[in-house]
């Protein structure tokens, strides 16, 4: 098995560091960027219902979008759009933005702040346990991401639960081959107490 330090240099595809360096642009230039956020808040007025206000989403299963970085949501839309993941609504819904809206939604989430819940101490202590051992590499100490993988601190409990359980039991809604490494050893309360750990991370 390959060890996820390797696994975390994996080359990246043209596709995505293109929407990468869009989005550096966008960030070096405070007036367009400015621009975009106020675009993506009117382009996203239909998202609010599931995502809820701001990116905060009221239902545990969906996901918040606040805070998540630009580049990896832009990944998501794509792959989406691809039908590389599933879903049946969003595959639908994403078609209908268009490539610079795709770029304001995101940079609008982004930019939104995303609070963190709390959650039960001991399982949040053994979560913290498991995320060091296995998931600092990628998603990083404050499991905020980069550019290259997503924040999860403060994402919604369940969907997170269901997201590494879909990778780990290789379901197909979701295709990330290192993910469902990373993933392979856990047990249903490991997965509980790491998304226990990442509700209430800030
Ligand atoms: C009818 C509800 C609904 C609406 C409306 C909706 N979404 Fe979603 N969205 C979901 C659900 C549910 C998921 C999680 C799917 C899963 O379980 O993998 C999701 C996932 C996502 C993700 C992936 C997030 C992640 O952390 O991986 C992105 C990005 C996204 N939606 C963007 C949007 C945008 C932009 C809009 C508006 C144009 C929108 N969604 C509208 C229900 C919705
Ligand atoms: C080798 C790098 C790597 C490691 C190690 C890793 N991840 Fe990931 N993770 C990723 C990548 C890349 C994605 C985006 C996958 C995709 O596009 O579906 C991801 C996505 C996720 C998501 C979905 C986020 C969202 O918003 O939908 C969750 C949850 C997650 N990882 C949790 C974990 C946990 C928990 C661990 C440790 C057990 C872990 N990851 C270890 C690379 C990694």
């Amino acid at each position: 098995m390959l060890s996820t330090s390797v696994l975390a240099q994996t080359p990246t595809p043209p596709e995505r560091l293109k929407a990468q360096a869009d989005i550096k642009a966008l960030v070096n230039d405070p007036v367009a960027l400015r621009q975009a956020i106020d675009a993506g808040k009117k382009v996203t007025f239909f998202c609010v219902n599931c995502h809820g206000e701001n990116g905060i989403s009221k239902m545990t299963e969906v996901p918040n979008l606040a805070g998540q970085n630009a580049a990896y949501v832009l990944e998501q839309i794509r792959k989406f759009g691809a039908g590389e993941r599933k879903n049946q609504f969003m595959e639908g819904l994403i078609k209908v933005l268009k490539d610079d809206e795709r770029l304001q939604a995101a940079q609008y989430y982004a930019s939104m702040p995303v609070p963190p819940s709390p959650t039960t101490p001991a399982l949040a202590a053994k979560g913290k346990a498991l995320f060091t051992k296995l998931c600092v590499q990628c998603h990083g100490v404050n499991a905020r991401g980069s550019e290259l993988f997503p924040r999860l601190a403060g994402q919604q409990i369940e969907y997170l639960r269901l997201s590494i359980t879909r990778y780990r039991d290789g379901t197909g809604i979701r295709n990330e081959p290192r993910m469902t490494i990373a993933t392979s050893m856990l047990k249903d309360a490991d997965i509980i107490a790491l998304a226990n750990y990442l509700r209430q991370l800030p």
